[in-house]
C-alpha cells in the first residue's frame, strides 16, 4: 500500500506525580482531560472550551480479582504527535490524513497488588479515541474482565438516534430508529449519533479496533442524569473477556462536528486502525452486482431444493448473462449448498460449503462466468453455526480458490451462537477476525451480514469490504411492521453508515413487488420510496459492493436503470451538501480516477425542494447533468413509479433545484461534456 510522508514527533516523555494531564487536537479545538480523584482515574472531554463530557470513570470490574478502579495514582505521562497521509485501496475518499496529538497517563494502585494499566488518548479535529493497555505485570497475567467501567457522562441532555441492543435476544441490530434525550436511554447500539440542543455539536460514539475484545454497547442512564456506561456482550457464562497481559482494549472513539453534513464521511475509526498488511491489493475490486436473492425474499424462489430453487445452474447463467450485457461486475448466488432444507436456521450444523445441490453445477457455473468476465460471489450463510463453518473454512476456501472464485457474501441468522455466547461477545469478534484472516490469505472480498459491527476493520484488511448491519431493504419484502419507513435511510446515513460501508441493497424498482403475485396493499410489506430514491440511495448509502437487488426483468424496458448501470461504487472524494437527521441529506461524490459526480438526494415523508450549488465542481469546466427526478405527482404512498429523465448542461455557478416528492429523491450524474 502506498505510504506517504510520515512525520512521528517522539516527543517529551516526562515522569510525573501529577493528577491531571491534558492533551489538545491540532487544531486546539477537542480537548481532553485525564486525571485521579480521590484515587479514581477519569477523562474529560470539552470542545472550545465547552464541557461535553464531564468526569467520566474509567476501569474495569474483573472475576476473582478487585476491581481495576480505585487507589491509582498516576505515574507517567508521555505525548507525541503524529501526522500522515495515506491513500484507501477503495473508499469514500481516496485520501486520508490522521493528524493527532496522543496523551499516554499510566497508572498504577498504591496498594498491593500494585497493578498498572495505561490510558492512551488521541485528540484530533474531527473527534478523540482512547483506549486501555496492560503491561506485563507480575500482579496481573490471565484476567477475566467482568464490566467494563467506562462512562459517558455527557455534559447537555442531547438529542440522540438509537436502536437498541437488550441483547442475549435481540442481537442483530436489524432495529427501526428512535431519537430522544440522552436521558431516556436504556441500553443502545454505537454508533450512537447525537446532536446538542443548542444545535452547535454533533457527537458520535462508537469503537475502533475491535480485534479480541467483546463489542461495547451503551448502558443508558434511564431518566437518571445522562451518563451512559460501556456494557460488553458476555459469552455464555456471562465473562465478558478472556485475556492476559499484554493487552489492548479497543479505542472507544467520540467523533465530533459542528454540523450533521461534516459528520459523513467518517474517517475517525480508520485513523484508530493499523495500515493495510496485505502485500497486494490489486485483486480487491468495488463492484456492482445482482444475484438470485431478491426473489427467495418476496416468495417466488427458495433457497432450499424443489420446484421453486433460485440456485439453478439455468438461472445462475440467465443472471450472469444480465450481468454480462449491463456491466455489472459480479453475481451472487444464495441456495446453491446443501443445508437448507428444513429449518435452515436451527439446523446450521447441516450447511456444507463445498456440496452443492445436484441442480447446482458450481465449476460449470463458475467457468461461464470467467468467460464471461463476470465474478461469482460465493454465499456461505452460517446461521451463526460457527465451529462448523471453521471447521470448513480452509476446505471450502481452497475449492474456491481453485475455481478463481474472490468474493464471498456470509451470514449469521442467530441471535447466541451453539455455546451460548452472544452474537457480539468476544466470541464472535474472534470468529469474524479468524474469516477476515483466512479470506485475505485466499485472496478472497467479503461481505459479511449479521457482522460484528464495523469498527474500521477495512484499512487492515482491504478484503473486508462491506457488510450488512441493520435493516436493509429485504425487510421491505416481508417485515411484520410494513417494511422500511421513508426516513429510514436519513437516519441511516447518520447512524450505521458512520461505521463503514453498508450493503443495504438497493434499487427495487417493483415498489408494489407485484413480482411476488400480487400488488401489494399499503399494510402489507412493501418499499417504501418512491423509484427515483432508490436510485439515490446509489450515492447515498456508501457500499463498495452495491446490489442492484431487483429482478433482472423489472429493469427491462426501464429508462432509469441507465443509472444503476453508470453509478461508480468507488470515490475520490465525498460531501455532504445539505442534511438534517433523519428529515433529508444530499451528498455528492467523484468517482475514483475520474471526474465524473454523481448526486444523490433523499427525504423522510415529506416532500421538500432544495437549492444545491454545483460549486464542488470544476470551475471554467462545461458538464452535463442527467437528472433522475420523481416525476409529477410521485408520491410513495400511491404513485412511487414516475421518474422524470431529464439533461442539462452544467457549471461550477450552476445551481440546481432539488424536487424531492414525499418519500421520494433524486439521482443524478454530471459528467464533463465531452
Ligand atoms: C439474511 C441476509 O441479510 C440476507 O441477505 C440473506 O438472503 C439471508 N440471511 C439468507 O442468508
Amino acid at each position: 500500500m502506498p505510504r506517504s510522508h510520515s512525520i512521528l514527533l517522539l516527543a517529551l516523555a516526562a515522569t510525573t506525580l501529577h493528577a491531571q494531564a491534558r492533551v489538545a487536537s491540532p487544531d486546539g479545538r477537542n480537548r481532553v482531560t485525564v486525571e485521579v480523584r480521590e484515587g479514581k482515574l477519569y477523562y474529560s472531554m470539552a470542545r472550545d472550551g465547552h464541557a461535553l463530557v464531564l468526569p467520566s470513570l474509567l476501569g474495569f470490574e474483573l472475576k476473582g480479582a478487585p476491581p481495576l478502579r480505585d487507589a491509582l495514582r498516576i505515574t507517567d505521562t508521555t505525548r507525541r504527535s503524529h501526522d500522515e497521509w495515506w491513500t484507501q485501496p477503495w473508499g469514500e475518499v481516496a485520501r486520508v490524513r490522521d493528524h493527532h496529538n496522543e496523551l499516554a497517563v499510566s497508572v498504577q494502585e498504591t496498594a498491593a497488588p500494585g497493578r498498572r494499566f495505561t490510558v492512551r488518548v488521541r485528540a484530533f479535529d474531527d473527534g478523540i479515541g482512547f483506549r486501555y493497555e496492560f503491561p506485563q505485570q507480575p500482579g496481573l497475567g490471565a484476567f477475566e474482565i467482568t464490566d467494563e467501567l467506562t462512562e459517558f457522562a455527557l455534559a447537555d441532555n442531547a438529542r440522540a438516534w438509537w436502536i437498541p441492543s437488550n441483547w442475549p435476544r435481540k442481537d442483530r441490530s436489524e432495529e427501526l430508529y428512535s431519537s430522544g434525550p440522552v436521558s431516556t436511554l436504556d441500553s443502545v447500539q454505537t454508533p450512537l449519533t447525537m446532536e446538542t440542543r443548542d444545535g452547535r455539536t454533533f457527537l458520535v460514539i462508537h469503537e475502533a479496533n475491535l480485534v479480541d475484545y467483546a463489542r461495547m454497547f451503551l448502558r443508558g442512564p434511564r431518566m437518571e442524569g445522562r451518563t451512559l456506561h460501556a456494557a460488553l456482550a458476555p459469552m455464555a457464562d456471562g465473562i465478558k473477556v478472556r485475556g492476559k497481559t499484554p493487552f489492548e482494549t479497543p479505542w472507544r472513539t467520540i467523533q465530533l462536528a459542528d454540523r450533521a453534513t461534516e459528520l459523513a464521511p467518517s474517517l475517525l475509526g480508520l485513523k484508530l486502525n493499523p495500515p493495510n498488511v496485505l502485500a497486494r491489493t490489486d485483486w480487491i475490486h468495488p463492484m456492482k452486482y445482482v444475484g438470485i436473492w431478491w426473489g427467495m425474499h418476496i416468495g417466488t424462489m427458495t433457497w432450499s431444493s424443489g420446484p421453486k430453487h433460485g440456485a439453478t445452474t439455468a438461472n445462475t447463467k440467465r443472471y450472469i448473462d444480465f450481468a454480462a450485457a449491463n456491466g455489472f461486475g459480479g453475481v451472487l448466488v444464495e441456495g446453491w449448498n446443501t443445508g437448507w432444507d428444513g429449518d435452515w436456521i436451527a439446523n446450521r450444523d447441516a450447511f456444507s460449503f463445498t456440496r452443492s445441490y445436484p441442480d447446482y453445477d458450481l465449476p460449470g457455473v463458475a467457468a461461464y462466468a470467467r468467460q464471461k468476465g463476470v465474478r461469482l460471489i460465493v454465499h456461505n450463510e452460517t446461521s451463526g453455526g460457527i465451529e462448523n463453518y471453521e471447521r470448513q473454512l480452509d476446505s471450502a476456501f481452497a475449492l474456491y480458490k481453485s475455481l478463481g472464485l474472490d468474493a464471498i457474501k456470509s451470514g449469521y441468522v442467530t441471535d447466541l451462537t451453539s455455546g451460548g455466547d452472544s452474537h457480539y461477545s468476544q466470541v464472535m469478534v474472534r470468529h469474524y477476525r479468524k474469516v477476515i484472516e483466512a479470506a485475505a490469505r485466499d485472496g478472497i472480498m467479503l461481505d459479511v451480514h449479521e457482522p460484528m459491527h464495523d469498527t474500521g476493520e477495512r484499512r487492515t484488511y482491504p478484503n473486508m469490504m462491506s457488510r450488512e448491519g441493520a435493516r436493509g431493504q429485504e425487510y421491505n419484502a416481508w417485515s411484520g411492521d410494513g417494511g422500511n419507513p421513508p426516513e429510514h435511510e436519513t437516519i441511516l446515513f447518520f447512524t450505521r453508515l458512520l461505521a463503514g460501508p453498508m450493503d443495504f441493497t438497493p434499487g427495487i424498482f417493483d415498489i408494489l413487488e407485484r413480482s411476488s403475485g400480487h400488488a401489494h396493499r399499503p399494510e402489507e410489506p412493501r418499499v417504501r420510496t418512491t423509484l427515483a430514491k432508490q436510485l439515490a440511495l446509489y450515492v447515498v448509502l456508501y457500499s463498495p459492493l452495491q446490489m442492484a437487488a431487483d429482478l433482472p426483468e423489472n429493469y427491462e424496458r426501464q429508462p432509469a436503470f441507465q443509472f444503476i448501470k453508470d453509478v461508480a461504487v468507488d470515490w475520490d472524494t465525498t460531501r455532504v451538501l445539505d442534511a438534517r437527521i433523519g428529515d433529508y441529506v444530499v451528498v455528492a461524490r467523484r468517482e475514483r480516477g475520474g471526474q465524473t459526480w454523481f448526486v444523490g438526494a433523499i427525504t423522510d415523508e415529506e416532500g421538500r425542494t432544495l437549492s444545491v450549488p454545483l460549486s464542488f465542481l470544476t470551475p471554467g469546466r462545461k458538464y452535463v447533468a442527467e437528472v433522475y427526478a420523481d416525476g409529477p405527482g410521485a408520491n410513495w404512498l400511491d404513485n412511487p413509479l414516475p421518474v422524470a429523465i431529464t439533461r442539462r448542461p452544467v457549471t461550477a455557478a450552476s445551481v440546481l433545484r432539488l424536487v424531492l416528492a414525499p418519500g421520494g429523491g433524486q439521482a443524478i450524474r454530471i459528467r464533463p461534456e465531452e
